[in-house]
């Protein structure tokens, strides 16, 4: 089973770094396959907390080959920065490989970013102002800067001049700002230059012959599926394929590599940003899954919203993805609660929905339908068999498989690396 895709099934944050983590020692490589430093991922080994925003979770096993993929877009100061900071804590990151075809995300992108969501206003979308959506919009406008740019000043200078002959008018007639100069813009990415060249490579070419000789290869996705450009809610979105599909485009191998989809999803809802999200919760329940959880975004820290579990986006999400096992995280933040609603379907204007509707208003408008479970009280986070769990957080698990529509594989119970129950080895 050499293949797996790990994608977040809600609005990201399900815990996707840990469960890339996870499967990390019996892993030969893990690729990075879209988004960029908006992702956060924190993953605890031992007594040591990592946050990482744009490397793989891979890359804290020693023996793993990390790869940047080419549908990633990648900020070469927050590039060098986290690296630093790994090798410092003692972490081997001679392994990292870089696609030649990645964007690379500049000063002028990040700024558009900032700008732009001011100018919305109230229709903002929350971005983390990484530059993201203006470097993806630049890479589809055939105007964008790539790594092997970096390689030949000339070229790079032309592109960048290209690019600034026209952002400039938006930065200064549009958006009062100041003009950004090529100079500025070509020196700076040139220095990083001969770090980043002998990380350079067909990185396509690599994971294919990795797969190829039978070695397992992790996609880990950044972001969700609700927040996929292409099947999330849209405008209220990222600017990348989070989705599975986005594997195969984002990395350079084919889909028929792809042997196993893992849909991380948490046992409730998170959001951070604007957007639809029917269970949303504005009480006292919201206060105690935001501060239990501990939902605080790990690029922004913004507060994130919170909300129940909702199993037509599970359903969405394992039909968008192909999803062949789920990863149920945070299970433990649950202990104490009496009972645990469920969405289970949506009401929108008086009409039941029983899958997330196509139409973006429909969805703004839904109010879940909930069913309603057994709590528990029992500390659950030393369970490391199903077995282990109170009978009431086993049906709970239960009912989630049969509403989600598909396996629960494993199931998280605390943040650290072994705090799982595992039901079905991933890698079988
Ligand atoms: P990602 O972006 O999908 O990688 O997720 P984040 O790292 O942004 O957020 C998930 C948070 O939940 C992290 O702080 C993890 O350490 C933590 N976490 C992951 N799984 C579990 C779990 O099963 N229980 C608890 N309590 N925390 C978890
Ligand atoms: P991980 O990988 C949660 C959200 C932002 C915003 C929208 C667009 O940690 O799950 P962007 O800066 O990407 O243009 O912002 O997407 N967003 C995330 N929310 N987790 C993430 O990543 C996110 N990456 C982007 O909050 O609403
Ligand atoms: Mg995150």
């Amino acid at each position: 089973m050499p293949g797996i895709v790990i994608v977040g099934v809600q609005w990201g944050d399900e815990g996707k770094g840990k469960a890339t983590d996870l499967l990390g020692e019996r892993t030969d490589w893990v690729v990075k396959f879209n988004g960029g430093n908006n992702a956060g991922h924190t993953v605890v080994i031992g007594d040591e907390k990592y946050a990482l925003h744009l490397l793989p979770s891979g890359i804290l096993s020693p023996g793993v080959n990390a790869v940047i993929g080419n549908g990633v877009v990648i900020d070469l100061e927050v590039l060098f920065a986290e690296l630093g900071a790994l090798q410092a804590r003692g972490v081997d990151i001679s392994r990292l490989k870089v696609s030649a075809n990645a964007h690379i995300i500049t000063q002028y992108h990040r700024t558009l970013d900032k700008v732009t969501e001011r100018f919305l206003g109230k229709r903002m979308i929350g971005t983390t102002g990484r530059g993201i959506g203006p470097t993806y919009a630049d890479k589809i406008n055939r105007t964008g800067i790539r790594v092997q740019d970096l390689f030949d000043e000339n070229i790079l200078r032309q592109k960048v001049e290209g690019a600034l002959d026209q952002k400039n008018h938006l930065l200064v007639k549009v958006f009062n700002r100041r003009a950004i100069t090529v100079d500025e813009v070509v020196e700076d990415l040139l220095s990083y230059a001969e770090r980043l060249r002998p990380m350079v490579c067909d990185t396509g070419l690599l994971l294919s012959q990795a797969l190829d000789a039978g070695e397992v290869v992790v996609f880990e996705g950044g972001q969700a599926t609700m927040l996929d450009i292409d099947h999330g809610t849209y405008p209220f979105v990222t600017s990348s394929s989070a989705t599975a599909g986005g594997a195969a485009t984002g990395s350079g191998v084919g889909p028929n590599r792809l042997d196993r989809i893992v849909g991380i999803v948490k046992a409730y809802t998170t959001r951070v940003g604007s957007g639809p999200f029917p269970t949303e919760l504005f009480d006292e329940n919201g206060d105690f899954l935001r501060s239990r959880g501990f939902e605080f975004g790990t690029t922004t820290g913004r507060p994130r919203r919170v909300g129940w579990y909702d199993a037509p986006i599970t359903r969405y999400a394992t039909r968008i993805n192909g999803i062949t096992d789920l990863v149920l995280t945070k299970l433990d933040i649950l202990t104490g609660l009496t009972e645990i609603p469920v969405c289970v379907a949506y009401d929108v204007d008086g009409e039941r929905f029983d899958e997330v509707p196509v139409n973006q208003s429909d969805f703004h408008h839904a109010t879940p339908i909930l069913e309603y479970f057994p709590g528990w009280t029992e500390d659950i986070s030393t369970a490391r068999t199903f077995e282990d769990l109170p009978v009431a957080a086993q049906e709970y698990v239960l009912a989630l498989e049969k509403i989600s529509g598909t396996r629960i594989s494993v199931i998280g119970v605390g943040p650290a690396r072994d705090a799982v129950v595992v039901r079905h080895d991933l890698l079988d």
